[in-house]
């Protein structure tokens, strides 16, 4: 097991919430702090096929945020084309996905910091058997959930922590992401409504955005990039 990994683990509350474009905002914040970054996305389900090979969009995002310092084949050893869990997708190629290959997959300079993007959501299954509760604890690194700043999310959201403190693991900060553009619910303010739930935990909105290249964090997430930074999370 792992033990030594400086970083976080960014999860969801499902599929297509931000996880991506916020790890990709969180990427350039930190090098723009002074840390060197490595990005992982060992499994990439739902990747094109371009010239004959398997293209991982997300993994070619987060690598380009941290100034591609590592070739593609090692952020994203494992490309996958059905667009499902990544276990299914695999078992469809006739490929028997491990955890431990995964965790393999996540080795990488000790002295960077490390951001690791897992598949769908905390309990979205990752590798055979396995779900991404399995790969964070596995990798030992705090989490950041991500979740659709929509109506629902507070159950989504609590859920959630409950599971990853089962897992022992430290839930670092609760992103709600806005998805789509255009005015929220009347009266819903789930970031208000999720603090009094998650007293010990920043939640932080993140605006839609047109420009993926906007990458101001808000305030309430300063101290999770300074600790991430310090390597105290
Ligand atoms: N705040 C935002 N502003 C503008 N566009 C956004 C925002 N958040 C997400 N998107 C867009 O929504 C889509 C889904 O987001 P993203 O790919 O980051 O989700 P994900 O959780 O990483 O999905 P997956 O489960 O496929 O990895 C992308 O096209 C992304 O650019
Ligand atoms: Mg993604």
């Amino acid at each position: 097991m792992m033990t030594d990994l400086k970083g976080c683990f960014i999860t969801g509350t499902d599929t297509g919430v931000g996880k991506t474009h916020f790890a990709a905002a969180l990427i350039r914040n930190l090098r723009r702090q002074g840390a060197a970054v490595r990005v992982r996305k060992p499994v990439e389900s739902g990747c094109r096929l371009q010239a004959g090979r398997l293209v991982p969009e997300d993994a070619s995002l987060l690598n380009q945020a941290a100034g591609n310092p590592e070739d593609l084949d090692l952020v994203c050893p494992y490309r996958l084309a059905a667009a499902l869990s990544p276990e299914r997708a695999a078992r469809l190629e006739n490929l028997s996905l491990s955890l431990q290959a995964l965790v393999s997959a996540c080795h990488t300079d000790k002295e960077a910091l490390l951001v690791v993007e897992g598949a769908g959501g905390f309990y979205s299954p990752i590798a055979e058997g396995c779900l991404n509760a399995d790969l964070a604890q596995a990798l030992r690194l705090p989490v950041i959930l991500v979740a659709a700043d929509r109506l629902g999310v507070i159950n989504q959201v609590l859920l959630a922590t409950e599971a990853v403190r089962n897992r022992k693991l430290t839930l670092a900060a609760v992103v709600l992401n806005q998805t789509a553009p255009g005015p929220a619910t009347k009266g819903m303010n789930n970031a208000e409504d999720l603090k009094n739930w998650l007293k010990d935990v920043p939640v932080a909105q993140i605006p839609f955005e047109k420009d993926s290249s906007a990458d101001r964090l808000p305030a309430i997430l300063e101290p999770v990039l300074k600790s991430l930074l310090s390597g105290r999370t």
